[in-house]
């Protein structure tokens, strides 16, 4: 089902105690605000998934930022999809740039993590997006199609039509550089049109597509203008609740 999604990605971020008390920013932002129908997610840290649960209003998803490819067993220091559900989250962030840069992220570890995610009932927010020297070289449209058909397309359409995609040109993450609107609408529409050739028109309609790349309060309005652009994924703006408000109450 296409919702309008905003969500954080706090990233390595926030002890215990500071996570308690941005939760409660963000939760009492949510509740005095009008949303228009924007679901809103937090993804943290594991540390903090049953914590933030226990704090937010079912107006907010928790998101955590991976889980393991394996059910469960001897994988020292790994947190798997079940454990995941049993803190109260409903997403899972998986294949952000960062685990595919730093810690060895492969399509064959994500189509693992997919398949755990969705058996245990938990929306996978997919991410992809080519590095500044494949845009460069014009070969971010072939790159992206590789990420998105190698992770996701041995799935059948109805388990697809649960994944949240989220686009995230690794030359904007952290960077302050955003994509423009029109770089973001041009590579969304031909992510969408990707999916259709997969799975059809009504699959491809009724996916949610993010913008993840130095969206900000200022350019998120701009953003989320574009038609195949159906919210945002947002880092450092999503660790201080009024610019994560801001950027929720853009569309
Ligand atoms: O997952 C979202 C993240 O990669 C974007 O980071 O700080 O550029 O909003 P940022």
């Amino acid at each position: 089902m296409r919702k309008k999604i905003v969500a954080g990605n706090w990233k390595m971020n926030n002890t215990l105690e500071e996570g308690v008390v941005l939760a409660g920013q963000i939760n009492d932002l949510v509740e005095k605000t009008e949303l228009n129908g924007v679901d809103v997610v937090i993804g943290t840290p594991f540390i903090h998934l049953t914590e933030v649960n226990k704090i937010v209003s079912d107006k907010i998803g928790v998101a955590a930022q991976n889980c393991a490819d394996e059910v469960s067993g001897a994988y020292t220091g790994e947190i798997s999809a079940s454990m995941i559900k049993s803190t109260g989250s409903k997403y899972v962030i998986l294949g952000h740039s960062e685990r595919r840069e730093y810690y060895g992220e492969t399509s064959e570890k994500l189509v693992k993590k997919v398949a755990l995610s969705l058996a245990n009932g938990l929306t996978p927010i997919f991410c992809f997006g080519e590095v500044l020297g494949e845009r460069q070289s014009e070969k971010h449209f072939d790159v992206v199609k590789t990420q998105i058909a190698e992770g996701l397309f041995n799935l059948s359409a109805e388990e697809f039509g649960k994944i949240v995609l989220a686009y995230e040109p690794v030359w904007a993450i952290g960077t302050g550089v955003t994509a423009s609107s029109a770089q973001a609408q041009e590579m969304h529409a031909f992510i969408r049109k990707t999916v259709a050739a997969q799975y059809g028109q009504e699959v491809a309609d009724n996916t949610s597509i993010l913008y993840g790349g130095s969206c900000k309060p200022s350019n998120a309005k701009e953003l989320f203008e574009n038609a195949d652009v159906d919210g945002g994924l947002i880092g450092g703006a999503s660790l201080n609740a009024e610019d994560f408000m801001g950027i929720i109450t853009a569309f």
